[in-house]
């Protein structure tokens, strides 16, 4: 049954991101549907710390490269629970901004990589859809601040250095709501 098939290991993310990867809260990212190869990369980079995480770099720590694998595999097969956004409405700047970017800005849209339903072009490119708008908002300022500074991450530092903070946060809510 379901619950036998639950990591050990997994116990320890229950806390923070929820037993079945599905935060309910909006610090916390939603882990659970989310593709493999990307959350094992994230694993990864923060033990490598070129993904700047204090809170999650003790837990990775303690984890080996065997450990990750099951993880990863482990919360991308639990399906993914979306949270209500407060304003996503069609015509919403979120929304504009998500599938056609800001052109006078330089900004592309995200739907380009992210896809149009959110779901992720790629496996190097991370499903947003149903994201919390709150932890949504952290990661493009933190690859506008260099935390987040992997190879990949080059896009999105790219693109969130030519968004403000009303932008980020537009684009956000619309996300929560895909
Ligand atoms: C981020 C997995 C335990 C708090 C992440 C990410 C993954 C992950 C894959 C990146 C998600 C993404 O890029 O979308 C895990 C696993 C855990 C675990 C497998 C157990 C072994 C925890 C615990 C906490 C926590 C116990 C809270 C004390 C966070 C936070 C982030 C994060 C705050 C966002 C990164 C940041 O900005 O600091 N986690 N996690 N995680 N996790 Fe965990
Ligand atoms: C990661 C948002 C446009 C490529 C992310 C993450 C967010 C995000 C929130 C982190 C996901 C997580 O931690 O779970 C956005 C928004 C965009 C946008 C709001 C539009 C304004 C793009 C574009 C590209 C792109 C145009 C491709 C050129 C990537 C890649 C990652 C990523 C490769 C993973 C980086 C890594 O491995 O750390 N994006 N994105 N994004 N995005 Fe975007």
């Amino acid at each position: 049954d379901v619950v036998s098939n639950v990591p050990a290991q997994a116990q320890i993310c229950a806390g923070c991101h929820g037993p079945d990867g599905n935060s309910l809260v909006p610090m916390f990212p939603k882990i659970a549907g989310q593709h493999p190869e990307y959350l094992e990369k994230q694993l990864k980079n923060i033990k490598e710390n070129v993904r700047v995480s204090p809170v999650m770099a003790g837990i990775v720590a303690t984890l080996n490269d065997e450990d990750m694998t099951i993880l990863a595999t482990h919360f991308a097969e639990q399906p993914a629970r979306p949270t209500p956004s407060v304003s996503n409405g069609p015509g919403s700047i979120g929304e504009k901004i998500f599938q056609t970017g800001i052109p006078g800005a330089g900004v592309p849209a995200c739907a380009s990589c992210h896809g149009a339903n959110g779901q992720g072009i790629a496996p190097g490119f991370p499903r947003l859809a149903g994201q919390h708008a709150n932890y949504v908002t952290t990661q493009v300022q933190a690859f506008r601040d260099d935390q987040r500074k992997n190879d990949a991450a080059k896009m999105m530092r790219m693109v969130a250095a030519k968004m403000t903070d009303a932008d980020i946060a537009a684009v956000a809510d619309y996300i929560q709501g895909l």
